[in-house]
């Protein structure tokens, strides 16, 4: 589908608009309407369900400042290499992410590679400007917003991942929680990156979301407990298959991926599982994901292991979760910029804990909901079947004429139910108006209080899924609501 016409339908219905619309917008960021925020905290919910409330180690959430100071960036190599290669035309002036332009114009894969080694492909492929110019030399870009704070200015940036307050929080959280190994860190919060060429609407973002777990553990620690994730078999898309340009996904076990050092424990394994579990909640079925055996040039040299999850857009594959062996990198390189030591004891042995980073993109897994919940009927109408459970707005209650007294009952059942559910009732227009609306906005069970209603206590509820409609008695509709939800 287009994005231009998803995103004028989704501003239309309240999901997301562009931050400062009316001052002619700004690229890059994007404003949760009122249902867009309904949708993002449902999915953050079923989030800590499955990685907090049913995960079978302790997390811990965090919730840090946005800012980080310079040294912390120094540490974990942020401000030095977190850049992207960009090039200018030298007649217009137009700037472009060097590596987006060799792979769209040579369909070539340049991650990892040096700048120098772009300005030879660019030159040896004759690679020109839309208008005829030619570039100039392949030059950094700093990703970091910078800022400057008290009366000094001194520098401090807007953090550009949630992880690294987690690794400075660790001894925190360790000494303060009580916390044994193996333990997580959970963070949810913003994070902001100056992208040269934000794009592709919620993929890349100047500010967006993310929901990171630093999990600690002692390297050695075998994870018995976990056993059962073994046998279980997850799509995955193998490094030589990406350099044949297959796209042969395999089934494999968690056992053969750990065999063939994919991934380098059942823990790693127990994270790739719970994250196919989450989508599938949420609404994206498993033949839309694929997990990405990251290629050599593209492993950060701090990682032992990296696997993305991408699903299926209507653009392409695309990465919204990273997920990665970080192993004892970040903790010692804040251990050595702090001069604070770092370390746990364990039976008498002073260690420093390995970390397996699972890196969820909130804004990317919204837009993933939002393109497989959109159907369009064919005839320029369209609407959103989510899933009850992360439906903004659960029902919508509608007495079907506003006279004998069934505006009152549908008001009464209103009042009852917003208790429980995110609820609307609604009197204008008839009720198939009133239907196709709720429809359009993804509202799972509409509820019509009729002439039956005040004969015997009933009233029917619909399903947006099946458009079938059934009879309840009023006061079973919370727990039969409960139950459908
Ligand atoms: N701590 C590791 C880390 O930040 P990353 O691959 O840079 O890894 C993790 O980011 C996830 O964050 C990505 O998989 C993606 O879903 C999301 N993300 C990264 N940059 C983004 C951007 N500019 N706009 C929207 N989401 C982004």
């Amino acid at each position: 589908m287009n994005v231009k016409k998803l995103i004028d339908i989704l501003e239309k219905r309240g999901f997301f608009y562009q931050t400062a619309e009316i001052y002619g917008g700004i690229s890059g960021f994007f404003d949760l309407g009122p249902l867009g925020v309904l949708l993002k905290n449902n999915i953050i919910k079923i989030f800590k369900e499955v990685f907090v409330d049913e995960f079978p180690y302790k997390i811990y959430e965090i919730e840090a400042s946005l800012f980080a100071p310079s040294n912390v960036l120094k540490a974990s190599g942020h401000l030095e290499r977190f850049y992207d290669p960009i090039i200018e035309c030298e007649k217009c002036k137009s700037i472009f992410r060097a590596d987006h332009l060799i792979e769209e114009e040579l369909n070539m894969n340049v991650e990892g590679i040096s700048l120098e080694k772009m300005d030879e492909i660019i030159k040896k492929n004759n690679l020109k400007c839309k208008c005829g110019g030619n570039f100039s030399q392949t030059k950094e870009f700093k990703l970091l917003f910078k800022s400057f704070v008290g009366a000094k200015n001194d520098e401090i940036y807007l953090r550009p991942e949630t992880a690294q307050h987690i690794f400075v929080n660790f001894l925190n959280v360790y000494n303060s929680m009580r916390a044994k190994l193996p333990f997580g860190i959970l963070q949810i919060g913003k994070s902001f990156r100056n992208e040269i060429s934000p794009r592709q609407f919620l993929i890349r973002l100047r500010e967006f979301s993310q929901a990171e777990i630093e999990f600690f553990f002692n390297p050695n620690y075998e994870f018995s407990e976990i056993d059962f994730v073994l046998k279980e078999k997850i799509p995955i898309y193998k490094r030589e298959e990406q350099r044949k340009n297959s796209n042969i996904v395999e089934k494999i076990s968690i056992e053969e991926l750990i065999e063939e050092k994919i991934i380098p424990n059942k823990l790693f394994g127990l994270f790739l599982l719970k994250e196919i579990e989450f989508y599938r909640i949420i609404g994206i079925e498993e033949d839309k994901i694929r997990f990405r055996h990251l290629l050599e040039e593209e492993t950060p040299f701090y990682s032992k292991s990296n696997v993305d999850l991408e699903i299926k857009f209507d653009f392409g594959w695309k990465e919204v979760v990273g997920n990665a062996y970080r192993t004892d990198y970040d903790l010692k390189q804040h251990s050595k910029y702090s001069n604070k030591e770092i370390f746990v004891v364990e039976n008498g042995k002073k260690f420093v804990p390995h970390v397996i980073e699972p890196s969820f993109g909130i804004e990317r897994t919204i837009y993933a909901v939002l393109q497989n919940s959109f159907i369009e009927n064919g005839r320029g109408w369209s609407y959103f079947l989510f899933k009850p459970k992360i439906a903004p707005i659960k029902v919508a209650i509608f007495p079907l004429v506003n006279k004998d007294g069934l505006a009152e009952i549908a008001e009464k059942i209103f009042k009852d139910l917003k208790k429980e559910f995110e609820c609307i009732i609604e009197f204008k227009d008839s009720i198939g108006k009133r239907y196709a609306r709720a429809d359009e906005i993804g509202i799972p069970f509409c509820i019509t209080c009729d002439y039956q209603t005040l004969e015997d206590s009933t009233v029917t509820i619909r399903d947006i899924a099946t458009a079938k409609q059934k009879r309840l008695a009023i006061n079973e509709l919370k727990e039969s609501l409960k139950k459908l939800i």
